[in-house]
């Protein structure tokens, strides 16, 4: 390594994770440059971050675009966002850069455009920090269980909504829990993306790209956020084993479709991805070699996207001039979400009046749901109760219509469900 020319890096966006990656670059007078052979020759900051001075060895240009204009052999994307990000990225591979980028949002939108400009000029993208920040399922799928058919990929891939819903678990309000989290760097700058499922919508779009080869971006498929859960949740779901968390899951189903989903769910609370708390990120991964492989790590945070961004510099200065084969395929079909079958938690709250049970689970019998757990509690509104049950196997469309008939009822306030992950 030490008779190669040094790596020139372009870093554009100056916010949380371009100066944490430059922080970690240039600590102890620059170890990790030194090491991989790199440098860092210019930034792309529209406006100075109080946080880090740029050294005056270091161009600074206002203008991101102007970074590509630059001798580098890298541009480092950490700007965030699809449009202008993709404009950056395409006029990089015009101008024979390679790139590095944590953008999921991009990627998903326009992977299968960037990968194959990438091919053409046989240059390379990484994007490793793209999916559960440094937690390193990219590059595991990648290479390292390349001789794997996979059938299941599973994954906790939002920090922020796990964070959200570990403090609503220990009795803290969605709202402050979420405050905390924009406060803590973790959020999106548009905390719909988070909380919405959109951002573990993204990121498994791209796991499931790659480990099924179909081409991005994915067809439509089901996706919702975590703003519907209520703290009393979590006291109902833990008396009957289970805790909630937003799960985001990838599939090969028995007619070889694929079914690909992003939503919240009850999981065993002693499960590998029920126990993990915080802004934890969790991955199982189902393969037919080495059976279950489980993964979890900081799925968000600057220093832990900056160790992904980093690990993907070290991986080119190592694997310098191989090109990355990346092959999808337009041979799949996305399985239909309202064929689905799952077990349902419902929380119902009705007139607390004699014969409502009755009325209610009279609903579940006409639309052949079967009732596994049928609990009534008080509730502290007046002249109410909440009903909890948990539902054997039923078909989603079929349980749509059951909440839609139990909302019409004039007896119910609220009705909502959520499904449980088997
Ligand atoms: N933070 C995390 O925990 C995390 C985890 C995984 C992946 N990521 C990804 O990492 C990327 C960066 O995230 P971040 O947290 O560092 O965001 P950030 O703190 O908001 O920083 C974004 C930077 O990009 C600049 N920028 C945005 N749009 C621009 C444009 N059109 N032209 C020029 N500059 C522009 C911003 O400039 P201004 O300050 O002037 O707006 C800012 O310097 C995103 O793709 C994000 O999804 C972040």
């Amino acid at each position: 390594m030490a008779n190669q020319s040094k790596i020139r890096l372009g870093i554009c966006g100056w916010g949380n994770v371009a100066t944490a990656v430059y922080s970690a670059l240039s600590a102890n007078r620059g170890e990790l440059l030194k090491k991989y052979n790199l440098e860092i020759v210019c930034i792309g900051a529209r406006r100075d971050n109080p946080n880090i001075k740029i050294p005056s060895n270091i161009k600074v240009h206002r203008n991101i675009f102007d970074v590509l204009e630059d001798d580098i052999d890298i541009v480092i994307e950490l700007i965030g966002g699809v449009d202008v990000a993709f404009q950056l990225l395409s006029k990089a591979f015009e101008r024979r850069i390679n790139v590095v980028t944590a953008n999921k949002a991009v990627l998903f939108e326009h992977g299968n455009k960037l990968f194959k400009a990438a091919l053409d000029k046989n240059l390379s993208i990484y994007f490793e920090s793209s999916v559960c920040a440094g937690t390193p399922i990219i590059k595991l799928l990648k290479t390292d269980l390349a001789a794997n058919r996979i059938s299941k990929i599973s994954g906790m891939l939002n920090g922020t909504t796990n964070y959200i819903l570990t403090k609503m678990e220990k009795g803290q309000s969605y709202a402050s829990a979420l405050s905390e989290a924009q406060q803590l760097g973790y959020a999106e700058a548009d905390p719909k993306l988070d909380v919405g499922g959109i951002d573990a919508a993204h990121k498994i779009g791209i796991l499931a790209s790659l480990a099924f080869q179909c081409p991005l971006p994915l067809k439509k498929f089901f996706i919702e956020g975590i703003e519907s859960i209520k703290k009393e949740d979590f006291d109902f779901a833990r008396e009957q084993g289970y805790t909630i968390k937003h799960l985001a899951v990838a599939e090969k189903q028995k007619n070889k479709e694929i079914l690909v989903r992003s939503h919240p769910v009850l999981l065993p609370f002693n499960s590998n991805l029920g126990s993990l708390k915080g802004v934890r990120n969790g991955i199982e991964v189902r393969t037919n070699l080495i059976g279950e492989v489980h993964l979890a790590g900081s799925g968000a945070g600057k220093e832990s996207t900056a160790s992904g961004v980093i690990s993907d510099l070290i991986h080119f200065s190592k694997h310098r001039g191989m090109q990355e084969d990346f092959y999808t395929s337009n041979k799949f079909k996305m399985a239909k979400f309202s064929t689905q079958s799952f077990k349902y938690y419902f929380s119902i709250e009705a007139e607390d009046k004699p014969g409502t049970a009755a009325k209610l689970t009279s609903q579940f019998a006409k639309h052949q749901v079967g009732i596994d757990v049928l609990i009534q509690k008080e509730s502290k509104k007046n002249c109410t109760a909440r009903l909890i049950i948990i539902t054997d196997l039923a078909e989603e469309k079929i349980i749509n219509k059951l909440k839609n008939n139990l909302e019409k009822l004039s007896l119910t306030s609220d009705v909502r469900f959520i499904r449980i992950e088997i």
